[in-house]
């Protein structure tokens, strides 16, 4: 459907939670439709609904560039059903709400999802390694959560000058 633009840090808007999806509709197909031209484009690895500044519990990921076994996915209503303890992993982590801030993240190493697909069915999905990563970022994002609250102080004491330069462009 549309490239949209995506919401970079600063804007309040990354910080609300989201609400849930009531009906599959058009509406939804629509925004999702467009969550996917947004994605390829920014060649990320995952989105949010809210990045692009609609507050709806609708996230995608798409990780077919770096595991060939992967595939697009699309989570409506999702529900994190249990993690592993979250020092498990440590990896190299970016979002498209912070163009150009990479950082080591430890999350979980596997995670089981409950969600809806597009036309409402419930599926159930246990991820590991970069899926289960790129699953825990983006439900952050419809808590109002984002990458930098799983930085160390040190860390973010590090990155203040480009995070305050991200909030005054935005
Ligand atoms: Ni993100």
């Amino acid at each position: 459907m549309a490239i949209r633009p995506i919401v970079i840090f600063g804007d309040p808007v990354l910080r609300e939670v989201s609400e849930k999806v009531e009906k599959f509709d058009t509406e939804l197909k629509n925004l999702v439709s467009d969550l996917i031209d947004t994605l390829r484009e920014s060649q990320g690895l995952g989105l949010a609904a809210v990045q692009i500044g609609i507050t709806k519990r609708v996230f995608i990921t798409d990780l077919s560039a770096v595991d060939i076994n992967e595939k697009l996915r699309v989570f409506v209503n999702p529900e994190i059903v249990e993690s592993s303890d979250e020092s498990q992993s440590e990896y190299e982590e970016g979002c498209l709400s912070f163009p150009g801030i990479y950082q080591k993240i430890k999350r979980a190493a596997a995670t089981k999802v409950k969600a809806f697909d597009l036309d409402g069915n419930e599926f159930v999905l246990e991820a590991t390694g970069l899926a289960a990563r790129a699953i825990l970022h983006e439900y952050d994002h419809l808590e109002g959560e984002l990458f930098i609250d799983h930085m160390s102080t040190m860390t973010k004491t590090m990155l203040k000058g480009r995070l305050k330069k991200l909030q005054s462009a935005s």
